[in-house]
């Protein structure tokens, strides 16, 4: 690849070109390609998806637009999702929380997730199936292991949870003003059998490290946003796999 091919491009042109390249195959990313994507991720800011970290903007503004014409992430009141991109294959997007903000326990079945926080700090947990009942009809209930329970601060590293491993029901307490690039892959579906779901657990005081998880509806004081998406155009490679 000559150099001139990839410095005309914006960062998340990149970003969309290796994920269109390595989601759209048939079979799973490998090993090195998930390095790959999980480096390019460990450089993205807030300012490349049009967020502004610093700035206080000095209203609690409902337009979540500065005068800059940027996303000013110190003043938004609730959990705003920027919905990035979208196909078949993958998605990308931005969690940005208020201090206090919680996304409550919820999983991500048959995905693989790559996560990034890009400013702020936030409380994390995260459990994986150990044993899962799971048939229609009757809530999912299980029992879970805790792979996660700590404090994530930026700068810090891109966190990559399988659909069997690494943390897949996850939960997220913003400590500070926080935001988290998600990329998702393949994306949440309905209605090809990928819903969100939430959990409540239950701690058992005598197994420490698990807990029972069990299916919950969506909580009703949980409140997620939408926010335009401001920054660079992404141009997609429609004729192709999305
Ligand atoms: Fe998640």
């Amino acid at each position: 690849m000559d150099s001139s091919y990839t410095t005309e491009k914006t960062k998340i042109q990149m970003l969309y070109e290796a994920c269109n390249l390595v989601f759209s195959q048939k079979q799973l990313p490998t090993f090195k390609e998930i390095h790959w994507l999980k480096h390019l991720l460990g450089t993205f800011e807030a300012i490349d998806f049009g967020i502004d970290e610093v700035d206080l903007c000095g209203s609690p503004s409902s337009s979540k637009k500065s005068d800059k014409g940027l996303i000013c992430g110190q003043c938004i009141s609730q959990i705003t999702y920027i919905h990035v991109y979208e196909c078949d294959h993958f998605s990308i997007g931005v969690f940005c929380f208020p201090a206090g903000g919680m996304l409550p326990l919820h999983d991500h079945p048959r995905m693989t997730v790559f996560s990034k926080l890009l400013y702020g700090s936030c409380y994390v947990k995260a459990y994986d199936w150990v044993k899962v009942e799971s048939s229609s009809g009757f809530p999912t209930f299980g029992l879970g292991g805790k792979v996660l329970d700590g404090i994530m601060s930026a700068p810090c590293e891109t966190s990559v949870l399988f659909p069997r491993s690494g943390g897949n029901i996850h939960s997220f307490t913003a400590l500070a003003p926080c935001a988290i690039l998600d990329v998702l892959t393949p994306p949440y579906s309905e209605d090809l059998g990928r819903p969100s779901t939430y959990f409540m657990e239950f701690p058992i005081p005598s197994l420490p490290g698990y807990a029972m998880l069990e299916e919950r509806d969506l909580p009703d004081d949980l409140v997620v946003e939408g926010a335009p998406y401001l920054g660079p155009p992404i141009e997609a490679d429609h004729g192709h796999h999305c």
